[in-house]
């Protein structure tokens, strides 16, 4: 990928496409695609063709996704499904058609069996059913690694896909439906704004959780479009696992909430433990760089910055 390669960013508004157009921009990448949804509607095929053949990107880095928690997953499955297999199956097609010479795939851990072995190996992918709350998000993101193999197989397109881990950081949404981490310091801060003497989290604390920064996703990302020509998956984490009650008492400390914390154990813990198996990135030369403390401290931050408030 040279410097004034055109390189299209799907999603770059959303939590990985924004830490990846930083990194791009950083690292002085200098004809860097992007269309926000309004502009392109990746689930319209003709609009979607019509901009491949204007652009005609070289590399292209697909973090453009309906994506959502639980309940948005349970809630809505037949758009989940829909626009996944809509958004890829426009992206990918038209990267052949227009020529692409590269294109990342971003495909998700919730595609690892529900009672995977851990840490979950990337040869464990479709070794059993998914967990059923996001089965249809799930499916979709599995037909997109399918996808990126048959293209390869049948084209020799240079189409791959990696795993992140759980992503955190600037962009995330911190509201009662984002993921554990946002949502707890979201927790936390409206806590001690509002002098609240204890907060209560779901199920026992005990399940461990991977989290990588978003600086170290995007970076993983651009890593692997520069090194990484193979049809298999490969997962991009850390290699290390954090319990919620280990999380919990790192953001208090980083919120600076001095109330309780307890724990309703009448409420589900989900699974155990979800750690990736990233021995194969690591061996590639890929490591994280952000320590969980120091990445917790950039997002709470940026999010007091975007509440502006202060964090004193
Ligand atoms: N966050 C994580 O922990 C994590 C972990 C592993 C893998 N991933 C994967 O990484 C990818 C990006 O995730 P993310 O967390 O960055 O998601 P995100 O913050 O929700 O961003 C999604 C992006 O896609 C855009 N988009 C959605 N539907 C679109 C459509 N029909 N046409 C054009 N643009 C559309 C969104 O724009 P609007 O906001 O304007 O709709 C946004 O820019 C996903 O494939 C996800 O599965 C995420």
């Amino acid at each position: 990928m040279k410097k004034n390669s055109r390189i299209y960013v799907a999603g770059h508004t959303g939590l990985i496409g924004s830490a990846l157009l930083r990194r791009l921009k950083e690292q002085s990448y200098s004809n860097i695609i992007t269309r926000t949804h309004k502009a392109l509607d990746l689930t319209n095929q003709p609009a979607v063709d019509r901009f491949f053949a204007k652009e005609k990107p070289e590399y292209v880095f697909l973090a453009a996704a309906r994506v959502g928690g639980i309940h948005a997953n349970k809630t809505y499955p037949a758009e989940f499904i829909y626009q996944n297999l809509m958004i890829q199956t426009n992206v990918l097609d038209c990267a052949l058609k227009h020529k692409t010479k590269k294109l990342l795939n971003l495909s998700s851990s919730c595609i690892y069996p529900k009672k995977c072995k851990q840490p979950m190996k990337e040869e464990y992918l479709f070794s059993g059913d998914i967990e059923e709350t996001n089965d249809a998000y799930g499916m979709a993101k599995l037909a997109g690694i399918k996808m990126c193999q048959a293209y390869r197989r049948q084209y020799g397109a240079n189409f791959i896909s990696a795993i992140p881990a759980n992503v955190y950081g600037p962009g995330d949404h911190f509201d009662e439906n984002g993921h554990v981490l946002a949502a707890l310091l979201g927790k936390f801060h409206t806590a001690r704004k509002s002098n609240k003497k204890s907060v209560t989290l779901w199920g026992t604390g005990k399940p461990k959780r991977e989290f990588l920064y978003v600086d170290d996703a995007a970076d993983g990302c651009l890593f692997l479009m520069k090194k990484y020509n193979s049809a298999e998956t490969i997962n991009l984490g850390i290699g290390r696992e954090t319990s919620i009650t280990q999380l919990a008492k790192l953001i208090r400390s980083t919120v600076g909430y001095k109330g309780s914390t307890s724990f309703d154990t009448s409420k589900p813990d989900g699974n155990p433990r979800r750690l990736l198996d990233s021995s194969r990135i690591h061996a590639l030369g890929w490591q994280a760089n952000v320590s969980l403390e120091d990445g917790l401290q950039r997002t709470y931050d940026w999010y007091c910055s975007q509440l502006a408030v202060t964090t004193k």
